[in-house]
Order: structure tokens, then sequence, then C-alpha cells
């Protein structure tokens, strides 16, 4: 098989055709279409929420979940040690201190006993992010969050239709937030999701995303359903400090065209990874993050620790050369824990807020076992379109495990 099969049906269904019936009709954006609230509704029906509110990426979701939740300046938002930089920016968006917990050695994701020791009077929310499309423990933590009173925001921008305890991830904390970009399960380029059942938090979360417009409601994004009332020189409209974080029209239709296939490319993913996982079985020092038994995995990337260096004597990258070198796909690497980012450690968002920022400040070995870890974890693509290509690049790790190993 060829690689240029490589990426056969990424637009496969309904795209297309929406597409053009977005270009088609009179409103390009979500305050006069209707294209985003269906992709809301059908969304938050899926994964079994009363709400969806559409945003322009995952990295919006949080921010305006974070100031539907009342997190405001000076508040502490705790997210893991071992994720992207979005939950700090995010957390800083709404000029709240970030604060990090550790993670599992194995699992990667977060570790409810040090988000424990983490609280203080000043924590107000919780963000746990279901890595790689792990599910954190969320017993623990909404167990946590219920004791002080937190609010918890499920980042599954990496995990859909994953499971936890037998009940759909993002059903399970207080709001959850999924991003659409290029590289998730569901992509429409860029856009996002929070789905909730409370009817507060999303009515709240849309008004913050939508410039704050007084009429938005928890699952009403068009702003402009009474003329007589709407153009009226004296009407006021907005009660509500806000963004313009709207999906718009056209992100929406591929969305939902998505959508509507989402069992498939969750399904996809998953395979790609059981057949990686194949490979990796008898092999020492590449062991992939461990799944416990009361969840499921939608596998976003195959997440792996590497151990090459001790056992084979093969630095991480002499590893990841020689994959690509025998017709293997990139293997990436994650991402810096965010603490040691240049942004956060030298403090860039400090003067901001000053009064807020003045005495935070990160340094090395606040998480060990995040940095002992995160420059180990090497991510296996699992977005194949072509369960045979990932057959083909899976035997492909198996000629360099076996090349290794003598
Ligand atoms: C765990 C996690 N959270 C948040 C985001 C931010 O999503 P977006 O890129 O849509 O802003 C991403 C995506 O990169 C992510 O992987």
């Amino acid at each position: 098989m060829s690689d240029k099969v490589e990426n056969p049906s990424k637009y496969l269904g309904n795209e297309i055709d929406y597409l053009r019936k977005v270009l088609e009709g009179e409103s390009w954006s979500a305050t006069g279409g209707s294209w985003t609230n269906i992709l809301e509704r059908e969304f938050a029906k899926r994964i079994g929420t009363l709400y969806g509110v559409g945003c322009n990426s995952g990295t919006s979701t949080i921010h305006a979940a974070l100031e539907a939740a009342g997190v405001g300046p000076g508040d502490e938002v705790i997210s893991p040690a071992i994720t992207v930089i979005m939950n700090t920016t995010a957390t800083i968006h709404a000029n709240a201190v970030p604060v990090y917990a550790d993670v599992n050695a194995e699992t990667f994701n977060i570790d409810a006993a040090d988000v424990k020791r983490k609280i203080t009077d000043r924590t107000k929310a919780i963000i746990p992010v279901a890595l790689y499309g792990l599910p954190p423990d969320m017993d623990e933590i909404m167990e946590i969050a219920k004791e002080h009173g937190l609010v918890v925001i499920e980042d599954n921008a990496q995990c859909v239709l994953s499971t936890y305890k037998g009940r759909m991830a993002g059903t399970i904390g207080h709001m959850a937030s999924y991003s659409f970009e290029n590289t998730k399960h569901i992509s429409c380029g860029e856009g996002g999701m929070i789905v909730t059942d409370s009817e507060e938090y999303a009515e709240k979360a849309r008004k913050v995303a939508g410039h704050g417009f007084k009429n938005l409601k928890a699952s009403e994004g068009r702003i402009r359903l009474n003329q007589d009332v709407f153009q009226d020189p004296d009407y006021k409209r907005h009660d509500v400090l806000g963004w313009n974080y709207r999906l718009s029209e056209f992100n929406a239709a591929v969305a939902l065209a998505q959508l509507e296939r989402v069992e498939t490319l969750v399904d996809l993913r998953v395979k790609s990874a059981e057949i990686f996982m194949d490979v990796m079985s008898g092999c020492t020092y590449l062991t992939p993050q461990k799944v416990p038994g009361d969840r499921t995995n939608s596998y976003y990337t195959l997440g792996v620790i590497y151990n090459g260096g001790e056992a084979i004597g093969v630095s991480w990258q002499d590893f990841r050369k020689a994959y690509i070198r025998e017709g293997g796909d990139g293997i990436y690497g994650a991402w810096s824990v965010p603490y040691l980012e240049p942004m956060v450690e030298q403090r860039q968002f400090a003067g901001r807020c000053p009064w807020v920022y003045k005495d935070v400040g990160y340094e090395r070995g606040l998480c060990p076992v995040a940095e002992s870890v995160q420059p180990k974890l090497m991510q296996f693509k699992t977005n194949y379109r072509d369960i045979d290509l990932a057959k083909k690049k899976a035997l492909v790790l198996e000629k360099v495990i076996k090349k290794f190993s003598g």
C-alpha cells in the first residue's frame, strides 16, 4: 500500500455538503445562523450533558469556563504538570494563579494526592486533563472538589468518548472542555466546545464567549431574536464582560459532519494504538501509558515511556531518528512541564496584574515525577485513517526494536 493513501477519509462525510449550505445561507456567524446551535445540541447529546457551548478553540473554552465558574484575580487554579501550556495561559487570562499538581508515573495524569496538598484558601478550580485520551482519577478529584467547594473543569481536548467507571468522560466534572483543532479526534481546523449540565454555567460561559450580550442563554447563541427589542437606540446589550470566542458557522458545519462519524474516528485511533502496543509488548524499554481497568482511552496519541537510554544506550532522539530513517512516522516529544517554559519561568505575565503575581514564581523540582517522566515521553501517532498504514508503520517500529536488541 502506498503512503499516498494516508489521508483518505478525513473529509469523506458531509463536510462539503454542509459547508456549501452555510455558504448559501444568510448568516455565517453563530449570532444569526443555526449550525453552531445544532452542533452544540448534538455534541452535548453525544457526550450526555444538557448543554453545549461552541467556542473558537479548546483554550477559549477553558478561559470561558473559568470565568463562568467565577474564577478571577488572585484565585488559584490547579492543573497537572504534564499538559499543554493552554491550561496555564487560560488561567492567566482570567488573572488567576496557575498551581501545578504532580502526575502519576504510569498514567501520566494528575495525581489526586498532590492536588490535595496544593489546595489553599485561594483555590477555586481544578482542571484535570485527560492526557492522550485517558481520563484521570475523577472520583478522587470530585471528592476533593466537593470537600473544598471547588469547580472542576475536565480538559478533554484529547479525550472523546473515553469512559471512567462506565461514565462518559465529560459528564463528571462541573464543566468539560473540548478542542476541534486540526489534530483532534473531531476537527474543523480550530474550534472547541464546553459541555455541562448546569444552565447557570452554560449561560455564563456563552456570555463570556459572546461579548457579554445579555440576551444569550444557555442553549441559545443567536442574539437578534426579537428585532423590535434589539433595534432600538435605548436598548442596552451587554451585562457581562465578554470576549469574542464564538465558533463560526463554517467551523461548526465541518465539526458536525465529523461528529456524525465520531465512533469511526475514535475507533481508528484506538485500533492504531493497539497495533503499536502489540509490537511494543515484548520490549523492556518502551512502556505504554497505563490504562487502569476502570476506564478506557480514546488514544489521541499513544503515550509511551522510553527507557532506551539506560537499557540499550540509544538516546531518545537517536531512537526517533532511526524509526524515521526506516520509514516510520515522526515520534513527538511531550511538551515541557509548563512552569519550565520561558513564558512562565520568566514570569512574563506578572506585569499584567502585579498585585496578584508579585509573589508568584515556579522552580524546577516543584513536581518531581512530571519532571522525570516528561523527557522520556514519546507520543506515537494514532491518527491513521487507514489501518493497513498503521500496521505498516508498526512493522517499521518492530524492525527498529529488533535492530537495537541485537
Ligand atoms: C489538553 C489540551 N488542552 C487544551 C488544548 C487547547 O486547544 P486549542 O488548540 O484548540 O486551543 C489542547 C490542544 O492543543 C490540548 O491538547
